[in-house]
Protein backbone atom coordinates (compact mmCIF):
# COMPACT_ATOMS: atom_id res chain seq x y z
CA UNK A 1 0.00 0.00 0.00
CA UNK A 2 1.06 3.82 -0.77
CA UNK A 3 0.36 5.52 2.60
CA UNK A 4 1.00 9.31 3.53
CA UNK A 5 1.30 10.32 6.99
CA UNK A 6 1.11 13.30 8.21
CA UNK A 7 2.61 15.40 10.95
CA UNK A 8 6.22 15.03 13.04
CA UNK A 9 5.81 13.55 16.73
CA UNK A 10 6.48 9.91 18.60
CA UNK A 11 3.06 9.40 17.79
CA UNK A 12 3.45 9.57 14.20
CA UNK A 13 6.64 7.63 13.78
CA UNK A 14 4.71 5.15 16.19
CA UNK A 15 2.13 4.78 13.63
CA UNK A 16 5.05 4.17 10.93
CA UNK A 17 6.66 1.75 12.77
CA UNK A 18 3.19 -0.44 13.19
CA UNK A 19 2.91 -0.15 9.39
CA UNK A 20 6.43 -1.17 8.74
CA UNK A 21 6.66 -3.84 10.98
CA UNK A 22 3.01 -5.34 9.43
CA UNK A 23 4.44 -5.24 5.86
CA UNK A 24 7.39 -4.18 5.15
CA UNK A 25 6.78 -3.80 1.61
CA UNK A 26 4.81 -0.81 2.20
CA UNK A 27 5.76 2.83 0.44
CA UNK A 28 5.24 5.08 3.54
CA UNK A 29 5.67 8.71 2.95
CA UNK A 30 5.51 11.36 5.59
CA UNK A 31 5.04 15.09 6.16
CA UNK A 32 7.04 16.85 7.52
CA UNK A 33 8.41 13.65 9.81
CA UNK A 34 11.70 13.60 11.67
CA UNK A 35 15.01 12.28 11.99
CA UNK A 36 13.68 9.26 13.28
CA UNK A 37 10.90 8.80 10.96
CA UNK A 38 13.78 9.77 7.97
CA UNK A 39 14.81 6.21 8.58
CA UNK A 40 11.20 4.11 8.07
CA UNK A 41 9.44 6.58 5.56
CA UNK A 42 10.17 9.00 2.82
CA UNK A 43 10.10 12.18 4.23
CA UNK A 44 7.95 14.78 2.27
CA UNK A 45 8.78 18.83 1.89
CA UNK A 46 5.00 19.55 2.15
CA UNK A 47 2.95 21.58 4.62
CA UNK A 48 0.96 19.54 6.42
CA UNK A 49 -1.86 21.70 6.89
CA UNK A 50 -2.01 23.06 3.38
CA UNK A 51 -4.94 21.41 1.30
CA UNK A 52 -4.20 21.89 -1.38
CA UNK A 53 -0.86 20.77 -1.28
CA UNK A 54 -1.23 17.56 0.64
CA UNK A 55 -4.47 16.61 -2.39
CA UNK A 56 -2.31 17.52 -5.10
CA UNK A 57 0.86 15.48 -3.56
CA UNK A 58 -1.64 12.28 -2.81
CA UNK A 59 -2.63 12.34 -6.29
CA UNK A 60 0.58 12.26 -7.78
CA UNK A 61 1.53 9.82 -5.83
CA UNK A 62 -1.12 7.57 -5.88
CA UNK A 63 -1.25 7.21 -2.43
CA UNK A 64 -4.16 4.65 -0.89
CA UNK A 65 -4.83 5.93 2.60
CA UNK A 66 -3.65 9.32 3.63
CA UNK A 67 -3.47 9.35 7.69
CA UNK A 68 -3.51 12.25 9.65
CA UNK A 69 -1.64 12.22 13.03
CA UNK A 70 -2.00 15.82 14.68
CA UNK A 71 -5.02 18.17 15.28
CA UNK A 72 -3.98 21.18 12.61
CA UNK A 73 -4.83 19.24 9.50
CA UNK A 74 -7.69 18.27 10.80
CA UNK A 75 -8.81 21.54 11.59
CA UNK A 76 -7.30 23.10 8.33
CA UNK A 77 -9.72 21.20 6.34
CA UNK A 78 -7.42 18.53 4.87
CA UNK A 79 -9.38 15.76 5.34
CA UNK A 80 -12.38 17.11 3.73
CA UNK A 81 -10.12 18.44 0.52
CA UNK A 82 -9.22 14.58 0.26
CA UNK A 83 -12.63 13.17 0.79
CA UNK A 84 -13.61 15.73 -1.92
CA UNK A 85 -11.15 13.89 -4.42
CA UNK A 86 -12.19 10.81 -3.17
CA UNK A 87 -8.69 9.92 -1.79
CA UNK A 88 -9.37 7.47 1.39
CA UNK A 89 -8.22 9.48 4.79
CA UNK A 90 -7.87 8.66 7.93
CA UNK A 91 -8.96 11.79 9.87
CA UNK A 92 -12.51 13.55 10.58
CA UNK A 93 -13.43 16.84 8.65
CA UNK A 94 -13.35 19.85 10.01
CA UNK A 95 -16.82 19.97 11.29
CA UNK A 96 -16.42 16.61 13.62
CA UNK A 97 -13.00 17.79 14.14
CA UNK A 98 -14.64 20.37 16.55
CA UNK A 99 -14.89 17.99 18.86
CA UNK A 100 -11.58 18.13 19.84
CA UNK A 101 -11.53 22.02 18.61
CA UNK A 102 -13.88 23.40 20.98
CA UNK A 103 -14.99 22.38 24.13
CA UNK A 104 -18.83 24.01 23.98
CA UNK A 105 -19.01 21.91 20.77
CA UNK A 106 -17.82 18.71 22.49
CA UNK A 107 -20.01 19.41 25.78
CA UNK A 108 -22.65 20.24 23.38
CA UNK A 109 -22.61 16.56 21.55
CA UNK A 110 -22.31 14.71 24.67
CA UNK A 111 -24.89 16.69 26.06
CA UNK A 112 -27.40 15.25 22.82
CA UNK A 113 -26.18 11.82 22.76
CA UNK A 114 -26.66 11.42 26.83
CA UNK A 115 -23.06 10.74 27.43
CA UNK A 116 -21.54 11.47 31.14
CA UNK A 117 -19.43 14.28 31.75
CA UNK A 118 -18.43 17.09 34.29
CA UNK A 119 -20.61 20.17 34.25
CA UNK A 120 -19.35 22.95 32.58
CA UNK A 121 -20.24 26.15 32.17
CA UNK A 122 -18.65 29.13 29.36
CA UNK A 123 -17.19 32.56 30.41
CA UNK A 124 -16.07 35.37 28.17
CA UNK A 125 -15.78 37.56 30.75
CA UNK A 126 -13.69 37.71 34.09
CA UNK A 127 -16.83 38.36 36.34
CA UNK A 128 -18.35 35.20 34.60
CA UNK A 129 -14.99 33.08 35.63
CA UNK A 130 -15.49 34.21 39.32
CA UNK A 131 -19.03 33.39 39.67
CA UNK A 132 -18.32 29.75 37.73
CA UNK A 133 -15.28 29.23 39.94
CA UNK A 134 -17.41 29.95 43.54
CA UNK A 135 -20.50 27.78 42.23
CA UNK A 136 -18.04 24.73 41.59
CA UNK A 137 -15.60 25.57 44.38
CA UNK A 138 -12.03 24.15 44.62
CA UNK A 139 -9.93 22.53 43.47
CA UNK A 140 -11.25 24.61 40.48
CA UNK A 141 -10.95 23.64 36.35
CA UNK A 142 -10.78 26.20 33.87
CA UNK A 143 -9.77 25.05 30.07
CA UNK A 144 -9.05 27.05 27.37
CA UNK A 145 -12.08 26.65 24.77
CA UNK A 146 -9.64 25.82 21.72
CA UNK A 147 -6.95 24.51 21.21
CA UNK A 148 -3.91 24.68 23.14
CA UNK A 149 -1.36 21.14 23.00
CA UNK A 150 -2.50 20.23 26.32
CA UNK A 151 -1.67 23.50 27.76
CA UNK A 152 -5.45 24.89 27.96
CA UNK A 153 -6.14 23.52 31.21
CA UNK A 154 -5.50 24.07 34.55
CA UNK A 155 -6.59 22.05 37.40
CA UNK A 156 -5.64 24.20 40.62
CA UNK A 157 -6.52 24.76 44.49
CA UNK A 158 -5.66 28.60 44.13
CA UNK A 159 -8.17 30.57 43.48
CA UNK A 160 -5.49 33.48 42.16
CA UNK A 161 -4.01 31.06 39.56
CA UNK A 162 -6.95 30.07 38.30
CA UNK A 163 -8.43 33.71 37.79
CA UNK A 164 -4.94 34.55 36.30
CA UNK A 165 -5.36 31.23 33.73
CA UNK A 166 -8.73 32.28 32.25
CA UNK A 167 -7.59 36.03 32.08
CA UNK A 168 -4.73 34.89 30.22
CA UNK A 169 -7.15 32.89 27.27
CA UNK A 170 -9.87 35.31 27.92
CA UNK A 171 -8.26 37.78 26.02
CA UNK A 172 -8.69 35.88 22.41
CA UNK A 173 -11.39 33.80 23.40
CA UNK A 174 -13.76 31.91 25.88
CA UNK A 175 -13.16 29.35 28.29
CA UNK A 176 -14.87 26.56 29.90
CA UNK A 177 -14.92 26.58 34.25
CA UNK A 178 -15.57 22.78 34.99
CA UNK A 179 -16.62 20.59 37.88
CA UNK A 180 -13.63 18.59 39.25
CA UNK A 181 -13.82 15.10 38.74
CA UNK A 182 -11.71 12.95 40.78
CA UNK A 183 -10.19 9.41 39.89
CA UNK A 184 -8.16 7.74 37.74
CA UNK A 185 -7.22 8.64 33.87
CA UNK A 186 -7.76 6.12 31.17
CA UNK A 187 -6.87 6.78 27.71
CA UNK A 188 -9.65 4.75 25.21
CA UNK A 189 -8.75 5.24 21.39
CA UNK A 190 -11.85 4.30 19.03
CA UNK A 191 -11.68 3.38 15.45
CA UNK A 192 -14.51 5.05 13.42
CA UNK A 193 -15.87 4.57 9.93
CA UNK A 194 -18.70 7.43 10.73
CA UNK A 195 -21.10 4.62 11.94
CA UNK A 196 -19.14 1.42 13.20
CA UNK A 197 -16.97 2.00 15.94
CA UNK A 198 -14.21 -0.37 17.33
CA UNK A 199 -12.38 -0.65 20.48
CA UNK A 200 -8.15 -0.53 20.82
CA UNK A 201 -6.56 -1.45 24.40
CA UNK A 202 -7.02 1.32 27.42
CA UNK A 203 -3.56 3.42 28.17
CA UNK A 204 -2.57 5.51 31.55
CA UNK A 205 -0.72 8.66 30.86
CA UNK A 206 0.72 11.18 32.48
CA UNK A 207 0.25 14.50 32.26
CA UNK A 208 2.29 16.66 34.57
CA UNK A 209 5.73 17.38 34.22
CA UNK A 210 6.89 15.46 37.51
CA UNK A 211 7.32 12.78 39.22
CA UNK A 212 4.07 12.29 41.71
CA UNK A 213 1.78 14.28 39.43
CA UNK A 214 3.61 17.45 40.01
CA UNK A 215 4.47 21.07 38.11
CA UNK A 216 2.23 21.96 35.03
CA UNK A 217 -0.10 19.92 32.76
CA UNK A 218 2.42 19.14 29.31
CA UNK A 219 1.47 17.08 26.30
CA UNK A 220 2.20 13.89 28.19
CA UNK A 221 5.34 12.64 29.98
CA UNK A 222 4.71 8.69 29.91
CA UNK A 223 2.05 6.05 29.02
CA UNK A 224 1.79 2.61 29.83
CA UNK A 225 -0.95 -0.29 28.60
CA UNK A 226 -2.90 -2.53 29.26
CA UNK A 227 -4.25 -1.22 32.53
CA UNK A 228 -4.58 -4.38 35.02
CA UNK A 229 -6.23 -2.50 37.92
CA UNK A 230 -9.33 -2.40 35.54
CA UNK A 231 -10.16 -5.82 36.33
CA UNK A 232 -10.76 -5.14 40.05
CA UNK A 233 -13.29 -2.13 39.29
CA UNK A 234 -15.20 -3.66 35.95
CA UNK A 235 -14.09 -7.64 36.27
CA UNK A 236 -12.34 -7.40 33.56
CA UNK A 237 -10.29 -5.02 30.30
CA UNK A 238 -13.12 -6.25 27.85
CA UNK A 239 -15.98 -5.44 30.07
CA UNK A 240 -14.61 -1.92 30.61
CA UNK A 241 -14.10 -1.48 27.10
CA UNK A 242 -17.45 -2.93 26.20
CA UNK A 243 -19.10 -0.45 28.75
CA UNK A 244 -17.25 2.80 27.27
CA UNK A 245 -17.95 1.75 23.71
CA UNK A 246 -21.61 1.08 24.29
CA UNK A 247 -22.36 4.27 26.99
CA UNK A 248 -19.77 6.62 25.25
CA UNK A 249 -18.45 6.11 21.42
CA UNK A 250 -21.20 4.74 20.19
CA UNK A 251 -23.62 7.30 20.99
CA UNK A 252 -20.81 9.88 20.03
CA UNK A 253 -20.52 8.47 17.16
CA UNK A 254 -24.51 7.95 16.13
CA UNK A 255 -25.19 11.79 17.20
CA UNK A 256 -22.40 13.30 14.99
CA UNK A 257 -23.54 11.08 11.93
CA UNK A 258 -27.45 12.40 13.22
CA UNK A 259 -25.91 16.32 12.52
CA UNK A 260 -24.77 15.22 9.04
CA UNK A 261 -20.69 15.68 10.49
CA UNK A 262 -19.72 11.99 10.34
CA UNK A 263 -16.76 11.26 12.57
CA UNK A 264 -14.53 9.13 10.12
CA UNK A 265 -11.34 9.09 11.85
CA UNK A 266 -9.27 7.86 15.61
CA UNK A 267 -12.05 8.95 18.30
CA UNK A 268 -10.34 9.55 21.45
CA UNK A 269 -11.71 9.46 25.07
CA UNK A 270 -10.37 10.76 28.09
CA UNK A 271 -11.84 8.95 30.84
CA UNK A 272 -12.17 9.63 34.26
CA UNK A 273 -13.02 6.60 36.59
CA UNK A 274 -15.30 8.67 39.53
CA UNK A 275 -17.01 7.19 41.81
CA UNK A 276 -20.62 7.88 40.40
CA UNK A 277 -19.47 6.05 36.92
CA UNK A 278 -17.02 6.83 33.96
CA UNK A 279 -16.98 10.14 32.89
CA UNK A 280 -15.45 12.04 29.71
CA UNK A 281 -12.87 14.69 30.46
CA UNK A 282 -12.47 15.50 27.14
CA UNK A 283 -12.50 14.21 23.09
CA UNK A 284 -9.63 14.14 20.66
CA UNK A 285 -10.21 13.92 17.11
CA UNK A 286 -6.71 11.99 16.63
CA UNK A 287 -4.37 9.64 18.60
CA UNK A 288 -3.14 10.18 21.60
CA UNK A 289 0.54 10.99 21.72
CA UNK A 290 2.44 9.37 24.11
CA UNK A 291 -0.52 6.56 24.65
CA UNK A 292 -0.13 5.51 20.68
CA UNK A 293 3.57 4.56 21.81
CA UNK A 294 2.24 1.65 24.05
CA UNK A 295 -0.99 0.91 22.78
CA UNK A 296 -0.17 0.36 18.76
CA UNK A 297 3.42 -2.03 19.53
CA UNK A 298 0.95 -4.46 21.17
CA UNK A 299 -1.88 -4.36 18.43
CA UNK A 300 -1.99 -7.28 16.55
CA UNK A 301 -4.03 -6.94 13.39
CA UNK A 302 -2.49 -4.68 10.78
CA UNK A 303 -2.83 -1.27 11.13
CA UNK A 304 -3.07 -0.30 7.85
CA UNK A 305 -6.67 -3.10 7.36
CA UNK A 306 -8.05 -1.03 9.82
CA UNK A 307 -7.69 2.12 9.09
CA UNK A 308 -8.45 1.88 5.29
CA UNK A 309 -11.74 0.23 6.69
CA UNK A 310 -12.32 3.18 8.86
CA UNK A 311 -11.41 5.74 6.33
CA UNK A 312 -13.66 3.65 3.54
CA UNK A 313 -16.23 2.86 5.37
CA UNK A 314 -15.88 -0.63 5.96
CA UNK A 315 -15.26 -1.32 9.39
CA UNK A 316 -18.31 -3.87 10.51
CA UNK A 317 -16.63 -6.35 8.53
CA UNK A 318 -13.83 -6.28 11.10
CA UNK A 319 -13.88 -8.18 14.65
CA UNK A 320 -12.43 -6.19 17.34
CA UNK A 321 -9.21 -5.36 17.05
CA UNK A 322 -6.91 -8.22 19.20
CA UNK A 323 -3.84 -7.07 21.47
CA UNK A 324 -1.26 -9.41 22.23
CA UNK A 325 -0.75 -9.48 26.33
CA UNK A 326 2.61 -7.83 26.55
CA UNK A 327 3.01 -4.85 28.45
CA UNK A 328 4.65 -1.42 26.88
CA UNK A 329 6.07 1.16 29.09
CA UNK A 330 6.95 4.63 27.32
CA UNK A 331 8.91 7.41 28.79
CA UNK A 332 9.31 10.74 27.22
CA UNK A 333 12.77 12.60 26.97
CA UNK A 334 11.60 16.42 26.94
CA UNK A 335 13.94 19.37 26.62
CA UNK A 336 14.67 21.95 29.24
CA UNK A 337 12.20 24.40 29.68
CA UNK A 338 9.81 22.10 28.86
CA UNK A 339 6.76 23.36 28.52
CA UNK A 340 7.14 26.61 29.25
CA UNK A 341 9.71 27.80 26.71
CA UNK A 342 11.97 24.97 25.94
CA UNK A 343 14.96 25.27 24.80
CA UNK A 344 16.08 23.52 21.45
CA UNK A 345 19.10 22.74 19.25
CA UNK A 346 21.15 21.06 22.10
CA UNK A 347 22.93 17.64 20.81
CA UNK A 348 21.55 14.21 21.23
CA UNK A 349 23.63 11.55 22.15
CA UNK A 350 23.50 8.01 22.99
CA UNK A 351 20.08 7.06 21.34
CA UNK A 352 21.80 4.28 19.32
CA UNK A 353 22.94 2.66 22.15
CA UNK A 354 19.48 3.03 23.77
CA UNK A 355 17.89 1.25 20.76
CA UNK A 356 19.72 -1.99 20.94
CA UNK A 357 18.82 -2.00 25.00
CA UNK A 358 16.27 -5.59 24.49
CA UNK A 359 12.85 -4.96 23.37
CA UNK A 360 13.24 -1.52 23.35
CA UNK A 361 12.91 1.25 20.72
CA UNK A 362 12.77 4.81 20.03
CA UNK A 363 9.85 6.90 18.78
CA UNK A 364 11.66 10.14 17.95
CA UNK A 365 9.68 13.29 17.98
CA UNK A 366 11.60 17.10 17.96
CA UNK A 367 14.72 15.64 16.15
CA UNK A 368 16.72 16.75 13.32
CA UNK A 369 20.04 15.26 11.88
CA UNK A 370 22.95 17.23 11.12
CA UNK A 371 26.22 16.68 9.75
CA UNK A 372 27.47 16.68 13.40
CA UNK A 373 24.74 14.07 14.56
CA UNK A 374 21.25 14.18 16.36
CA UNK A 375 19.83 17.94 17.32
CA UNK A 376 16.64 18.89 19.50
CA UNK A 377 13.81 21.21 17.82
CA UNK A 378 11.20 21.28 20.31
CA UNK A 379 9.80 20.50 23.29
CA UNK A 380 9.07 16.47 23.58
CA UNK A 381 12.26 15.21 21.65
CA UNK A 382 11.41 11.01 21.83
CA UNK A 383 9.84 8.47 23.78
CA UNK A 384 11.87 5.53 24.55
CA UNK A 385 9.40 2.67 24.32
CA UNK A 386 9.69 -1.23 26.14
CA UNK A 387 8.21 -4.12 25.73
CA UNK A 388 8.30 -6.68 28.45
CA UNK A 389 6.34 -9.54 29.71
CA UNK A 390 5.87 -7.79 32.55
CA UNK A 391 5.35 -4.16 33.92
CA UNK A 392 9.20 -4.55 35.76
CA UNK A 393 10.80 -6.18 32.97
CA UNK A 394 9.15 -2.99 30.48
CA UNK A 395 9.69 -0.33 32.86
CA UNK A 396 13.27 -1.46 33.93
CA UNK A 397 14.28 -1.91 30.05
CA UNK A 398 12.47 1.68 29.46
CA UNK A 399 14.46 3.29 32.09
CA UNK A 400 17.73 1.78 31.26
CA UNK A 401 17.83 3.13 27.48
CA UNK A 402 17.03 6.31 28.78
CA UNK A 403 19.87 6.65 31.11
CA UNK A 404 22.12 5.75 27.93
CA UNK A 405 20.80 9.26 26.09
CA UNK A 406 22.64 12.45 26.75
CA UNK A 407 21.04 15.33 26.29
CA UNK A 408 21.75 19.04 28.35
CA UNK A 409 18.78 19.84 30.84
CA UNK A 410 16.73 17.29 29.51
CA UNK A 411 14.01 16.10 31.67
CA UNK A 412 11.68 12.90 32.14
CA UNK A 413 9.79 11.74 34.41
CA UNK A 414 11.35 7.95 36.61
CA UNK A 415 7.82 6.98 37.72
CA UNK A 416 6.28 5.92 35.07
CA UNK A 417 4.50 2.52 35.73
CA UNK A 418 6.36 2.38 38.86
CA UNK A 419 2.34 2.02 40.52
CA UNK A 420 1.55 -0.52 38.26
CA UNK A 421 4.87 -2.53 39.43
CA UNK A 422 4.25 -2.34 42.60
CA UNK A 423 0.73 -3.28 42.75
P1 LIG B 1 -7.88 18.15 28.99
O1 LIG B 1 -7.03 19.02 28.12
O2 LIG B 1 -9.31 18.52 29.01
O3 LIG B 1 -7.63 16.71 28.74
O4 LIG B 1 -7.33 18.30 30.46
C1 LIG B 1 -5.97 18.00 30.77
C2 LIG B 1 -5.90 17.33 32.12
O5 LIG B 1 -6.47 18.16 33.13
C3 LIG B 1 -6.70 16.04 32.21
O6 LIG B 1 -6.00 14.95 31.73
C4 LIG B 1 -6.94 15.95 33.68
O7 LIG B 1 -5.80 15.44 34.36
C5 LIG B 1 -7.14 17.36 34.08
N1 LIG B 1 -8.57 17.68 34.07
C6 LIG B 1 -9.28 18.20 33.05
N2 LIG B 1 -10.57 18.36 33.39
C7 LIG B 1 -10.68 17.93 34.64
C8 LIG B 1 -11.78 17.85 35.57
N3 LIG B 1 -13.00 18.26 35.26
N4 LIG B 1 -11.53 17.35 36.79
C9 LIG B 1 -10.29 16.94 37.13
N5 LIG B 1 -9.21 17.00 36.33
C10 LIG B 1 -9.41 17.50 35.10
N1 LIG C 1 -1.64 12.45 25.68
C1 LIG C 1 -2.62 13.46 25.56
C2 LIG C 1 -2.96 13.82 24.19
O1 LIG C 1 -2.52 13.25 23.23
O2 LIG C 1 -3.75 14.74 24.05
Amino acid sequence: MRILVLGSGAREHAIILALRSEDAEHAIFAAPGNAGIASDAHLVDLDPNDPEAVTAFAGLEAIDLVVIGPEAPLVAGVADALRVRGIPVFGPGKAAAQLEGSKTFAKRVMDAAGVPTGRAVRAVDSAAVAAALDEFGAPYVVKADGLASGKGVIVTSDRAAAVGHAAAFLASGAVLVEEFLDGPEVSLFFLSDGDTVRPLSPAQDYKRLLDGDEGPNTGGMGAYSPLPWLAERFGGEDEFVDLVTREIAEPVIRQLDSEGTPFIGLLYAGLILTDTGVKVIEFNARFGDPETQVVLPRLVDPLSQLLLAAASGTLESFPRPAFADATAVAVVLASEGYPVAPVTGYRLDGTDDAAEVDDVHLAHAATARTDGGLVTTGGRVLSVVALGTTFREARDRAYEAIELIELTGGQYRTDIAARVVEA
